[in-house]
């Protein structure tokens, strides 16, 4: 069984995911080699993240590699092994100061002892028990395989009589899944294609899903700021204009048949 997962509420902006894409057109565009595009692509992170923490988000879910992008030149996937433990290496002290819990999800073991290790101790270095942020990173992750996986998971259980067939149901699919929460608020695509990429089926069931033509290393916090406000401007006026509609329809002076 998993650990419990953070909360969803569908009304309130708590839960983010983004898939950071357009790495490699930034570095097309300004003549760098494509590592150069991830780099500066984990910049942009640890200023997203920062802006989370201001904004009280609760998770910030984000795809840093695909189970799609192990068919990428071996060139490309070296130097992105090279920045995860760079990254990590440089950003931990800041993520224990701004109590930030960072945890990593996906196929892990396929990135080899060193990212391994490096991941345990980064881990067990930002565990808190209340933390101000949860920072979820998707490596060799794909949507497709995690459902097949939590269902393999699960017929097993049966098998073994540790669970019942009536008892599976959302909760318990989500506790067997690899990602760490159930539900996701609010996807932002950056770079401008308007797809998944099988990024997070299970948990987007209800999120938002915003697509963005900035390619990731030019994505700021101001950009964030304003994808967050629409978001929360779209449900507020939403839910602003069912109160408004429930109003006429049950004001009988208006509507005798109760209808419009
Ligand atoms: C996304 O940027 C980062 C990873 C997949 C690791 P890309 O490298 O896909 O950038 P584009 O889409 O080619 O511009
Ligand atoms: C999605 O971007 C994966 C990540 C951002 C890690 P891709 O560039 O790999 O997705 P496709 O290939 O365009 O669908
Ligand atoms: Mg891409």
């Amino acid at each position: 069984m998993g650990q419990p997962k953070s909360n969803n509420n569908q009304n309130s902006l708590k839960n983010v995911a983004i898939i950071m894409d357009g790495n490699g057109r930034w570095a097309k565009n300004n003549k760098l080699k494509i590592t150069k595009g991830h780099e500066k692509g984990v910049g942009v992170v640890k200023d997203i993240v920062e802006e989370c923490v201001t904004q009280n988000i609760n998770t910030l879910t984000i795809y840093a590699f695909s189970s799609e992008n192990w068919s990428r030149p071996k060139s490309e996937i070296d130097g992105i092994k090279t920045l995860i433990i760079k990254a990590i290496s440089d950003q931990v002290p800041e993520l224990i100061d701004q109590r930030v819990k960072l945890n990593f999800f996906g196929d892990i073991e396929n990135f080899g002892s060193k990212i391994i290790n490096k991941i345990d101790k980064a881990h067990k270095d930002t565990f808190l028990s209340n933390p101000s942020l949860e920072l979820n990173v998707a490596l060799g992750y794909g949507g497709r395989n995690d459902i097949i996986n939590t269902s393999k998971i699960l017929v097993k259980k049966v098998q073994d009589r540790e669970i019942k067939i009536k008892d599976i149901n959302e909760d318990i699919f989500s506790q067997h899944s690899l990602v760490p929460i159930d539900n996701i608020d609010l996807v932002i695509r950056t770079g401008g294609d308007r797809r998944l990429s099988n990024f997070l089926l299970f948990q987007i069931a209800y999120a938002e899903i915003m697509f963005i033509e900035k390619l990731w290393p030019d994505f700021t916090k101001e950009d964030f700021i304003s994808a967050i406000l629409t978001k929360v401007i779209t449900t507020y006026t939403i839910r602003k204009l069912i109160i408004f509609i429930g109003a006429f329809k049950y004001d009988t002076r208006i509507f005798p048949n109760g209808s419009f």
